[in-house]
């Protein structure tokens, strides 16, 4: 009998991960004694009863490299460690379901699992790991926040998303003679919104890691219109706040989904300028999920590629409890506990931030 190795993909979805579950069953092909099965949406997929699996065969993942979202399905929702149940109230309830799940895992004759999901399934991976599954993590997030690794695939197709988005506004912005502020995502990270901001040659970038003043921002516009410069881009990360503002958050009506939902500062922000006596005309772009979805790009292709087929090595080798990770040039092995330790976010000394700066762009500070 075939050794078997279970893959899912949890949290939000990410262009590349299906380049992530090919390069695992075609690394896993290669060794006629390993065969792969998929859960559906993540750990539910065990859950759920009946079962919800995939064999996932070469033939089956034949051509999955280029298209985004995932094949397996993924959640945001509950977990095996917090699984929701409906009381007869109508209230929720969230119960441990972890050792039942590794007992099913153990009766199905899984030897390994190959979790792919961000720093929130990577915590639940650990605590998995620590109950005594094999399991392997795969970083993934377009908010490129896992400092564990250089990248994250998924970020650079955001990035180019961003770009366009930034390009396409200038020559509207252009046209009319107006401040365009584009809304980007990255939760607590300003990876993207910096990034796009540089790639697209906006005049304004609103971070997390540094906090604006209206003030200086209005005065930035106010200076291009008085030297005849047609038009301002802000380019706003979700995660932005003024010096005595708040990141804008609300909590997330999915049941059992613990992340806020971040969102809404471009329209603040322009409101606010307005009430601050800025006398263009504004208009505001939230670019939202169109940044997770579709094909990624051809690095985070192959960089997908690279971590699926060294997370199946890892199971090869019977080396658990780790996630794989970018150092370049090499992908790396690193433990969970190292890879959920850090955040990371642009640090303000950094060479990106001394090139946004150097370029003229304003942060806001
Ligand atoms: O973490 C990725 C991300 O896209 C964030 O940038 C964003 O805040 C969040 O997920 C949105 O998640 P969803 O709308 O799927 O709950």
């Amino acid at each position: 009998m075939k050794k078997k190795v279970l893959v899912l993909t949890g949290g939000g979805d990410c262009p590349g991960l299906n380049a992530v579950i090919r390069g695992i069953v075609k690394r896993a092909a290669q060794t006629e004694d390993w065969e792969v099965v998929g859960s559906i949406q993540s750990f539910d997929g065990i859950l759920r009863e009946p079962m919800e699996t995939i064999e996932l065969t070469e033939k089956s993942v034949a051509g999955i490299h280029y298209q985004g979202g995932t094949i397996l399905g993924t959640t945001t929702k509950g977990g095996p460690f917090a699984w929701p149940v409906k009381q007869e109230d109508g209230t929720w309830n969230f119960i441990d379901r972890s050792d039942e799940m590794i007992q099913k895992l153990k009766d199905m004759g899984i030897e390994a699992v190959i979790s792919i999901g961000g720093d929130g399934s990577q915590r639940i991976s650990q605590k998995l790991y620590e109950k005594g599954l094999n399991i392997i993590g795969v970083p993934k997030t377009i908010d490129n926040d896992l400092s564990a690794t250089d990248y994250t695939f998924g970020y650079q197709t955001a990035v180019q998303i961003a770009t366009e988005a930034v390009d396409r506004l200038v020559t509207t912005a252009t046209s009319h003679n107006r401040v365009i502020i584009l809304e980007v995502m990255g939760r607590d990270a300003g990876w993207i919104a910096l990034s796009a901001a540089i790639a697209g040659g906006a005049e304004i970038c609103l971070i997390p890691e540094i906090t604006y003043d209206l003030n200086k921002i209005l005065k930035v516009i106010n200076n291009r219109f008085k030297q005849g410069k047609g038009h301002v881009i802000i380019v706003v990360s979700e995660g932005a706040k003024s010096v005595n503002g708040n990141v804008l958050a609300q909590k997330s009506d999915e049941i059992g989904n613990e992340n806020l939902k971040l969102g809404g500062i471009a329209s603040k922000l322009l409101k606010d300028l307005k009430d601050a006596g800025c006398e263009a005309d504004m208009r505001e772009t939230v670019l939202g999920h169109l940044q997770r979805g579709g094909v990624p790009i051809a690095f985070d292709r192959i960089l997908a590629t690279q971590f699926g087929v060294k997370a199946m090595e890892l199971a090869l080798e019977g080396d658990f409890g780790k996630m794989v990770a970018f150092r370049h040039p090499e992908i790396v092995a690193v433990s969970f506990l190292e890879a959920i330790s850090k955040y990371n976010f642009i640090n303000p000394d950094s060479s990106l931030v001394k090139t946004a700066r150097g370029i003229g762009m304003s942060l806001g500070d």
